[in-house]
């Protein structure tokens, strides 16, 4: 049999769950989920909930891809627990459903680039109409899912690994760049300001649950995506001082991020940073119009500058969620990889054309369903984002926590911890992470599961 291929080192491996973990969410979310939630209060949240709860699920979600040596769904069977494999093929759902709603919007990123690359700032006034070009956006997303499945076709050390080793420092070379640039803006200080003065008035539960959601979808947990990578990972590997890597560079990215995007917004409104309505189409609508007042050279540099950076984040974040599938394809069902890679590929950029027809083209996709109690409808890239991220992510962490501290059992799971960690039984982050699998994580998810179900698609009102 063929071998399953490995990362070479642990740099390779960092940097492709690192690439995996910093994406849109980071760079396209994070900060308009600041802005409307108490900037720096938001933050220090974040931040609390990404090493006190999403840690902990990271490294358990790596221990089990590393001592089974396999995809999500093939890993439960590998433990002895083959009824339990349903998790893994939730995992294998969630990565296709994410995947297809994903891959538009870097599609969008990525036609940006190219857009500001040759000066067209007016992209930002014409979004809609811009995301309803079918034919030209399609072939944008269309790029962007054949870049993803070359990748990923070449396999893990010379494929994933490569490009990551490649992408991210360059991803933080632009970042760098990019923030220092925005910090010598008129009114830059304005934006810090907004941006690092907490306020802690602006807290409530639905800023809290906005917190928890983002910072396990920003380290790309409770699909088994860890579990995959775990799986190419070698034994001497330290999985805690890994995943605590892993999780610095992810919340580090999130951090610049908004460190880059409020001087730009402060320079945009004169310092009037509040006025700005934080949304999913900020980034597209408003920047744009930021970069034209630069100059027509400068301007255009930052600007492409700024959505190339955009579209390598998510490149890399694309790539992990198409391994999930090719991994199961591959271990399970003995496709051979290249089969597997094109053929799930053009399968889920087929999944992503009702998202690329929802913003109006196509009526039916653009009011999808309203939910119970809801005022407007929902499109269809939203719906498929609610069931893929918001609901089978937090399922997804919280069934992982309860098998390992239930059924695979703690021991087993810190045996494996303690493989390239010795001392760590005993230690107090081996206590932590008893304490956290066994009763904080499945806890917390399991709340933030049931309410995302009940408020988002039955009107319960909690918040
Ligand atoms: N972590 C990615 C982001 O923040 O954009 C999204 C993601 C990638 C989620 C891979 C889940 C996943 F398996």
């Amino acid at each position: 049999m063929k071998a399953r291929g490995r990362f070479t080192n642990r740099f390779g491996f960092i940097a492709a769950a690192a690439g995996s973990a910093v994406g849109l969410g980071n760079i396209w979310k994070f900060p308009f989920e600041v802005a409307n939630g108490g900037g720096a209060a938001f933050v220090i949240m974040y931040l609390i909930f990404c090493f006190i709860l999403c840690f902990p699920v990271m490294v358990t979600e790596i221990a089990i891809g590393r001592k089974t040596e396999k995809d999500p769904v093939g890993a439960f069977k590998a433990l002895g627990f083959p009824r339990w494999n349903f998790i893994g093929k939730m995992g294998v759902l969630a990565g296709l459903l994410i995947l297809s709603f994903y891959n538009v919007v870097a599609g969008w990123a990525f036609g940006y680039f190219v857009q500001l690359t040759f000066g067209n700032f007016d992209i930002g006034d014409n979004f809609g109409e811009y995301i309803n070009n079918i034919g030209r956006v399609g072939s944008y997303g269309a790029v962007f899912m054949l870049a993803t499945a070359y990748v990923v076709s070449k396999g893990i050390s010379g494929g994933i690994e490569k490009a990551s080793k490649i992408l991210m420092p360059t991803l933080v070379g632009m970042m760098l760049i990019l923030v220092i640039y925005s910090m010598t803006l008129p009114h830059a200080f304005e934006g810090i300001k907004y941006y690092l003065i907490p306020q802690f008035q602006e807290i409530n539960f639905k800023v809290v649950y906005n917190a928890l959601g983002q910072a396990f979808f920003s380290l790309s947990l409770g699909m088994g995506a860890l579990i995959t990578y775990g799986s190419y990972v070698s034994k001497n590997n330290n999985i805690i001082s890994s995943a605590a890597l892993i999780t610095i560079s992810d919340a580090g990215i999130a951090f610049l991020a908004g460190l880059m995007m409020f001087p730009f917004v402060a320079y945009l409104t004169q310092g009037a940073v509040h006025t700005v309505e934080g949304g999913p189409g900020f980034i597209f609508q408003v920047l744009p119009g930021a970069f034209e007042s630069m100059g027509p050279m400068i301007g255009r540099i930052i600007g492409a500058l700024f959505f190339l950076l955009l579209s390598f984040a998510a490149l890399t974040s694309t790539i992990s969620l198409l391994e999930v599938p090719v991994a199961y394809a591959v271990d399970e069902l003995k496709v051979n990889r290249t089969y597997a890679v094109w053929f799930i590929a053009l399968f889920i950029f087929l999944m992503g054309v009702p998202s690329l027809l929802s913003n109006g083209d196509s009526q039916f996709f653009t009011n999808f369903v309203t939910y119970i109690g809801a005022e407007k409808p929902t499109n269809f890239l939203d719906f498929v984002g609610h069931i893929g991220s918001d609901t089978l992510l937090p399922l997804g962490g919280f069934l992982i926590t309860i098998f390992a501290a239930y059924v695979w059992k703690k021991n087993n799971l810190n045996e494996e911890i303690e493989t390239g960690y010795p001392g760590f039984k005993g230690s107090f982050v081996e206590k932590y992470i008893d304490f956290a699998v066994s009763y904080l994580c499945p806890t917390v998810l399991g709340v933030i599961f049931l309410l995302t179900l009940l408020n988002r698609f039955f009107g319960v009102e909690f918040f």
